[in-house]
């Protein structure tokens, strides 16, 4: 589903600062649970729309809990969200008309979700390298929820559009996800 992939060195950047990242991981999880709900308000004309948007948002709330036990563990303070410039570039491509709307946002959800499987993947893999166990083990299962949540995404979009529409949607939201990220660099963050 990307279209490209994270630079070798990511990790190295990202976890230079692990109060930043693990800080930002948890507003991203925040992030989550609110957009899950924020769709239940805009759509809520469809009982398994509603369900499936609410059951998501009660597991991404469950991680915001996971990964602030995380943090009181290594017995880091969470800190402050920051702007996240990839969810906003990535939106600014949503059409404005709808049904397209809808179907956009709910696949630009998609591709938060893929490339923050992709990410958390990366991080499991690198904590693995380091020899730190415990953030590897904990990465390896946040990982698979969030792969499963691209997934939803893309279903939830197909009850709106045509699957041939949809894949087309994904084909031109997928180039410019790639083009969004590769214009931020890397930092101390998820995304
Ligand atoms: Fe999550
Ligand atoms: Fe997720």
């Amino acid at each position: 589903m990307l279209k490209s992939q994270t630079p070798a060195g990511w990790f190295d950047v990202c976890t230079k600062d692990l109060g930043a990242l693990l800080s930002d991981h948890m507003h991203c999880e925040r992030k989550a649970a609110e957009n899950a709900l924020s769709l239940v308000r805009k759509y809520p004309h469809n009982h398994r729309f509603v369900e499936t948007l609410a059951r998501l948002a009660h597991e991404e709330t469950s991680h915001v809990i996971q990964v602030t036990l995380l943090l009181e563990e290594l017995g880091i303070a969470p800190r402050g969200d920051m702007p996240n410039h990839y969810t906003r570039g990535l939106l600014a491509e949503a059409r404005n008309n709808e049904p397209h709307r809808r179907v956009d946002l709910m696949l630009c959800a998609a591709f938060i979700e893929a490339r923050s499987h992709e990410r958390l993947v990366l991080l499991a893999q690198g904590f693995t390298r380091t020899g730190n166990g415990r953030l590897a083990d904990f990465y390896n299962v946040l990982a698979n929820a969030e792969e499963r949540h691209a997934q939803v995404f893309v279903e939830l979009a197909s009850m709106y559009e045509d699957a041939q529409v949809v894949r087309e949607r994904m084909e031109s939201l997928g180039q410019h996800e790639a083009k969004v990220l590769a214009d931020l660099g890397m930092g101390c963050r998820v995304h």
